[in-house]
């Protein structure tokens, strides 16, 4: 009995000692746990998402409410569900981060819901864009965009410039789903008429088939949706090799299709494409200044150039700083969330607020083309929608 007690002793002196440094650095950080893509076709998602965050550390300092903060990285190698799951129970139960964020792929930020809502820890979803994500948890907030936000603007400005009759192409997923149904309901209901529609596989498209259905259509414009990065780059190419601009067939899209990251690599095809979006590396402003300074400051020039990620990963951490400041550095899921919710500030896209009913960001669209500017191809914006709303839910 004596030895059992003893051994019992010595077992939970051990355990002690264990658990004491994990418990000190609770004390004294704020560990923010980053699931997205840092490999594979969407390796430049995560990488964006980073870039961003360190830009905002770099510009802010590393501790806010007296506590150090931590990025813990972690790579899906791409939409991967079950992986995504699996590293934010690591994440929580292993790691003890107060918050998860990232999030460039629908199906990963859609797989975490259930694992955030189980735990209670607030994630801040830096890209993922259907609308439907932010109603899967209470604990999900989103400050990037839903592509209804950005497609609809896109449907009311083709009508306001004489076209009337559209092709859809989208990418087979969430956020294409999303583009195709607002686009068409948005655009029919303004008298425009859908030609035809196109749903391209997310893994490996290729998109000669479209871009030839499209062709043979002979639609006034065609509306795109694809992912953002080499999708975008593709396609464009596919446009201009088949000869749809010749055959007076427009290109508009949402902006992830000109995404300012790749938009030097897609060349000049690219002159003259009307977009919409939420931000553009060419916006100007003060905020925006800073954020492109603090972005070259953190970052290796390999990085490449930033785009709406890294402007969503910058707003990412600031919301992550403004509710540490508001809890002291006592992060509580419940509490973190009543903060999140109709929270305001000035991001380098322009004024965003956090819509307190649905946790989704609401933000001024911009109607934008793809112009020179300072012999560099920039998105280039000419109109604005202010305070949009996700028309999505
Ligand atoms: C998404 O998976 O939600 C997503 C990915 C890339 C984008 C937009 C949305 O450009």
């Amino acid at each position: 009995m004596k030895a059992i007690h003893s051994l019992l002793a010595t077992l939970i002196a051990a355990a002690t000692i264990q658990a004491a440094p994990a418990a000190l650095a609770q004390d004294t950080t704020i560990k923010v746990g980053v699931i997205a893509a840092f490999s594979g076709p969407f390796a430049d998602y995560g990488g964006q998402i980073e870039a961003g965050m360190k830009a905002y550390m770099k510009e802010h300092g590393d501790t806010v409410a007296g506590k150090k903060v931590e990025l813990v990285t972690r790579d899906t190698k791409g939409p991967a569900p079950e992986v995504a799951k699996r590293l934010a129970q690591e994440l929580i139960t292993r790691d003890k981060v107060q918050f998860l964020a990232g999030f460039g792929l629908t199906p990963n930020a859609m797989a975490v819901a259930p694992v955030v809502s189980e735990a209670k820890v607030p994630m801040v979803i830096s890209n993922a864009a259907t609308s439907s994500i932010t109603t899967k948890s209470p604990y999900i907030t989103r400050v990037s965009m839903t592509i209804p936000q950005v497609s609809a603007p896109m449907a009311q400005w083709a009508l306001k410039n004489g076209i009337k009759q559209v092709y859809t192409v989208v990418a087979d997923y969430g956020p294409g789903i999303d583009a195709e149904t607002q686009f068409t309901k948005t655009f029919k209901a303004g008298g425009g008429e859908i030609a035809g529609s196109v749903r391209t596989p997310l893994q490996n498209p290729d998109f000669s088939a479209a871009v030839q259905r499209v062709k043979d259509a002979k639609p006034q414009a065609v509306f795109v949706f694809l992912p953002a990065g080499e999708q975008g780059i593709a396609f464009v190419k596919g446009f201009n090799e088949r000869g749809l601009a010749q055959a007076g067939i427009k290109l508009i899209a949402t902006g992830d299709v000109t995404d300012d990251h790749v938009l030097a690599a897609m060349g000049d095809d690219t002159l003259g494409m009307i977009t919409s979006f939420h931000y553009s590396a060419a916006h100007s402003s003060p905020e925006n200044t800073a954020f492109l300074k603090a972005y070259a400051a953190a970052n290796d020039a390999k990085v490449g150039a930033p785009n709406f990620m890294a402007a969503a990963g910058y707003d990412t951490m600031h919301v992550i700083y403004e509710v540490a400041k508001k809890l002291d550095g006592n992060i509580d899921g419940d509490k973190a969330m009543a903060a999140i919710k109709g929270m305001r500030w000035t991001s380098p896209r322009g004024p965003v607020m956090i819509d307190p009913e649905t946790r989704d960001i609401t933000q001024t669209v911009y109607i934008r083309k793809v112009e020179k500017k300072d012999g560099k191809l920039a998105n280039v914006e000419f109109d604005k929608i202010p305070d949009v709303k996700d028309p999505g839910k």
